[in-house]
């Protein structure tokens, strides 16, 4: 088989290069992406007049079919026809016959492969914000369940305050919504058309890059034609994103794998997210956290993969740039995977709010409490917190916690305890004397959680609206 570069050649191409230089065997999955692009870019040769009406027919019928056997998946991709640009427009002049040949007219692989990444990664960047809102209304779901639920919370690992359960899962959706508003913000630069650029300098037909913008619902075209087939920025910026998904949600799973130990014994996953041991029966491991966490370093080499690659290449195309592809298919596969899991993961998780709330009868997490309490008798704030350590040494000496303590002991540390210094120290009184906004107060986290759900409703509509627009 000829290749359709094959003119210029006297040799055929060395069977090793053939299949070092290929790219088919991964970029076939733009396949549905590169015959969007080339239909509307045929009918736009057709309406400025560059190919005859008739021809852009056969041409639109040809590719339609060949859409139709991919679908189905009986194409035969072929490594001699190096990647899927080639392996189609190879299909479509095998359907229609040599008019198939005019369809790369006013057009260079450099400019379509760009394009076929753009249509994919729109794609993705809206199915993601998707999945994230998912994961929101599952946290939304069990911090309205836990709004009473008091846990420690930590600092250093160490047990610091005592918050509620919901407060803990709402840091969790600030941080899923930021990665929301990223990607829809990225979803602007990637939602610019490259088509028109050529190789790297234009072309020479007067093609209209507008009418092929607005046919496959991009917001603009590229500025600079060097700049359109140069650009991999976005897909950095979209491996960057997904990086930052991945490091949140691994810091979800390390949680979830602490809690879930025999330590802790805040929750349970649900069986149907853990597995078994082969040796010990009693096991119960939480798998799924501990493979996104694991999962988290492929993704991060991926962002680092594309950086590196584009370091120092000089504008326009270079084949280095075949690189891109890889890294991005298997950061959206191991992010697909990834959110897939947590929302029902989150869904089913058991609360064990008995143990939680042992766990805060049995710490000094309200130690700052007294403190304040102090302060507000008038003691000076360092000297509170001298008083309190010491009070909390000489619990710890005599194996009790501050509730234990009767007044008579309170007194050798200070004498501006009174009596209301028990209700001061319980701690639902800690908690909600945190009430600040933002703070873990019951009415502070009620209001948040009816702010996030407000805020996860109109990302659902940006998600109805450009789910479809991406199509
Ligand atoms: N398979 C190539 C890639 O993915 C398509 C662009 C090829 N352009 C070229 N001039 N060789 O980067």
């Amino acid at each position: 088989m000829s290749k359709l570069w094959g003119g210029r050649f006297t040799k055929k191409t060395d069977q090793l290069v053939e299949e070092y230089t290929a790219s088919i065997l991964f970029d076939k999955e733009l396949a549905e992406e590169d015959i969007q692009g080339s239909l509307a870019h045929v009918t736009m040769l057709g309406k400025c007049g560059i190919l005859p009406l008739d021809d852009v027919e056969k041409i639109k019928d040809g590719l339609l079919k060949v859409q139709h056997v991919i679908r189905r998946g009986e194409m035969e991709f072929s490594v001699s026809d190096e990647d899927i640009h080639m392996n189609i427009e190879k299909a479509l002049i095998d359907e229609v016959g040599p008019v198939g040949g005019k369809l790369h007219t006013g057009r260079s692989r450099n400019d379509q492969v760009a394009t076929d990444m753009h249509l994919y990664l729109r794609k993705r960047v809206v199915e993601f914000v998707g999945l994230l809102n998912k994961l929101q209304e599952a946290l939304l779901e069990q911090a309205k369940n836990n709004i009473d639920t008091i846990v420690p919370g930590y600092t250093h690992l160490q047990r610091a305050q005592p918050i509620l359960f919901a407060h803990h899962l709402m840091a969790y959706v600030s941080m899923f919504q930021r990665d929301i508003e990223r990607l829809q913000d990225s979803y602007k630069r990637i939602n610019v058309l490259p088509l028109g650029a050529g190789a790297l300098a234009g072309t020479t037909f007067p093609i209209d890059r507008h009418f092929v913008a607005q046919q496959l619902g991009f917001d603009g075209v590229y500025e600079n034609s060097l700049d359109a087939v140069s650009d991999r920025d976005f897909i950095i910026e979209f491996l960057s994103n997904a990086s930052m998904i991945m490091m949140h949600l691994s810091r979800f799973s390390e949680e979830m794998i602490l809690w879930s130990s025999t330590e802790f014994r805040f929750i349970e996953l649900d069986d149907a997210f853990c597995t078994g041991s082969s040796i010990m029966p009693q096991k119960k491991n939480p798998d799924v956290p501990e493979l996104v966490r694991g999962k988290t370093g492929r993704v991060y080499g991926n962002l680092f993969g594309l950086l590196t690659v584009l370091k120092s290449l000089p504008l326009a195309y270079n084949k280095d740039m075949q690189e891109d592809k890889e890294g991005m298919f298997d950061t959206v596969k191991t992010l697909q995977g990834a959110l897939q899991l947590f929302a029902p993961m989150v869904s089913t998780m058991k609360v064990n709010k008995e143990q939680m709330r042992q766990a805060v009868n049995q710490d000094f997490s309200n130690a700052t409490d007294i403190a304040d309490y102090l302060v507000n008798k008038g003691l000076p704030f360092r000297q509170a917190h001298e008083v309190i350590g010491k009070t909390v040494l000489y619990c710890i000496q005599n194996q009790k916690f501050l509730l234990d303590l009767k007044l008579e002991e309170f007194h050798q540390f200070s004498k501006l305890f009174e009596q209301d210094i028990y209700k001061v120290l319980q701690p639902e009184q800690v908690v909600n004397a945190r009430n600040v906004y933002g703070g873990t107060a019951s009415n502070q986290v009620s209001e948040a959680i009816t702010r996030a759900e407000a805020v996860a409703g109109k990302t659902n509509e940006w998600f109805e609206q450009f789910y479809n627009k991406s199509k």
